[in-house]
This record gives structure tokens, sequence and C-alpha cells, in this order.
């Protein structure tokens, strides 16, 4: 089963909700590391919560969001072994996953629309990396 942490600011609490709603009815294990409320909240801290997880644990999936989801990537693909993709299209989130490997995602709730947001959660969760020549570029990061 694949195991998923989020967390959002508060720009990304209502979008964040409705994930971890969708996600609930899959298989994937979802926790919610944050924020609780729409208190305004500083998103560095739970990029940092999410992103450090994922960097030790090969095996976890990370979704970070945001108002714009930028922050949230600025901020999570610092950490070693994070490839953090901010996604606003269904291609590129297939694309991120084929080619970089990517194990965050990152949304924004004022750009992308829950419908689209959705679409774009269940590609990027089932998409596999191709490896190959782009492995050998992902150990160049
Ligand atoms: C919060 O107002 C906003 O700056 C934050 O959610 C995010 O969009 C930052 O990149």
């Amino acid at each position: 089963m694949q195991k998923i942490i989020i967390a959002s600011d508060h720009g990304g609490y209502n979008l964040k909700n409705q994930i971890i709603n969708h996600l609930k009815e899959t298989d994937a294990e979802v926790e919610d590391y944050g924020c609780y409320n729409t208190e305004s909240c500083d998103y560095p801290l739970y990029a940092q919560k999410v992103a450090d997880v994922v960097s030790k644990n090969p095996d976890i999936k990370g979704i970070l969001v945001c108002g714009t989801g930028i922050g949230m990537s600025i901020a999570a693909n610092r950490y070693k072994n994070v490839r953090a993709s901010h996604c606003t299209d269904t291609f590129s989130a297939r694309m991120t996953r084929m080619h970089n490997d990517s194990n965050i995602l990152c949304l924004g709730e004022r750009i992308t629309g829950a419908g689209l947001a959705l679409d774009i959660v269940d590609i990027w969760l089932n998409t596999a990396f191709e490896g190959g020549r782009h492995k050998k570029r992902i150990d160049m990061i």
C-alpha cells in the first residue's frame, strides 16, 4: 500500500482536505501533517515536516499544498533526495513521475481547481518512474 504524507499552510488547507477525502476512497494510507485550520501559518514549517520524512524514506510520497504551490516546492527542494514538483496540469504530473521520479507533489489552491487537482494527484500517484537514462540524470543532481 502506498503511504502518502500531506501538509499545507492556511492557503492550501481546503484543497488539502479535499485531497485527503479523495485519497481515503483509494487503497492509499494517508497521514495529515497539518496545518489543522485556516489561521495564518508559515509554509516552510510544513514543507519541512513532509520533506524531512520523504528525504529519509524512499517508499513514502508527499503532497504539499499552499496558495500557489510555489513556496512549498522551493522549501521542499532544499532537502536531500527530495524531488518536489509544482504541477498545474496533468501532463507535467505524468512526466515528472516518468522522468524525474518526483517524490513530492506541490499544488496551489489559489491556482488549480479541486477537480483538476484531484486528477493531477491520481496521475502523479499512478505513474511509474521510467528509470534508465533518467536515473543517471537524477543521480547527477
Ligand atoms: C500565503 O499567503 C501564501 O504566500 C502561501 O500559501 C504560498 O502561496 C507561498 O508560496
